[in-house]
């Protein structure tokens, strides 16, 4: 690939703008020789301004998300892209969320520009586990496990009944949920099910991937050993 296209994929500007920083000496190979727009020259290799270039296609990455931001690119308010670099949300492909947390929602959050791996992630056949911690306004009535499990629940305005999903209680006002599945609200709408509501919803896992010391509102990108930790539905 053309390096003007490669810059301009990675979100470094518009094919104009990118021309301009080629035309400016800008870019250049680790050497710090001058390289131009049409030259082909791997991803590693080159350098703008001097630094080495955003990781290349095929990016996945987690996010610990605070509660307060939308997962979208263009709502109002605050956007979880706004805790990623900006050129971020330029890139093609694009770099899209895998699966949403409501706004209201912390914790593990992720995010690739590989279509594949987002199918494999979200796919019902992987039905990989998802950990939420949720703090609750009411204490547990104590029959929410049964009924969680009992894959008969049956959420308002659906027409297929909940699959099995378990419940660890905590406290009298706190409890782990993990879910199979990804259903709208899916964990809100569980709780509201038992006349109870749901006033703090963290996700802590998603597969054998937790955030294991992330700080909130950092990101990662994820090497292969996470990947395979991530699938790995054990
Ligand atoms: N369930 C919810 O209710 N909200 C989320 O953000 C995720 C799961």
């Amino acid at each position: 690939m053309k390096l003007v296209k490669l810059l301009a994929n990675l979100g470094y500007g518009s094919r104009k703008q990118v021309a301009w920083m080629f035309r400016e000496g800008r870019v250049t190979d680790a050497a710090g020789d001058v390289l131009y727009a049409d030259d082909q020259v791997g991803h590693d290799d080159v350098r703008v301004d001097g630094e080495p270039l955003d990781p290349p296609q095929g990016l996945a990455l987690m996010l610990h998300k605070p509660a307060g931001y939308t997962c979208s690119t263009k709502d109002t308010g605050r956007l979880v892209y706004d805790l990623l670099p900006p050129r971020f949300r330029l890139r093609a492909p694009v770099l899209s969320t895998v699966g949403r947390l409501d706004r209201e929602t912390s914790g593990l959050l992720l995010f690739t520009d590989d279509g594949q791996l987002l199918h494999r992630i979200i796919s019902p056949k992987a039905a990989l586990p998802k950990v939420y911690e949720a703090m609750l306004a009411q204490p547990l009535r104590g029959d929410e496990a049964t009924l969680f499990a009992s894959g008969t629940l049956m959420l308002e305005s659906e027409t297929t009944p909940l699959k099995p999903a378990a419940l660890e209680v905590i406290d009298e006002t706190h409890a782990r949920l993990t879910l199979t599945e990804g259903r709208y609200h899916q964990v809100r709408r569980m709780f509201a099910a038992t006349g109870n509501h749901v006033v703090a919803l963290h996700r802590s896992r998603v597969g054998g991937l937790a955030l294991d010391g992330l700080a909130e509102g950092d990101w990662r990108a994820l090497d292969a050993a996470d990947l395979a930790a991530l699938m790995d539905a054990g």
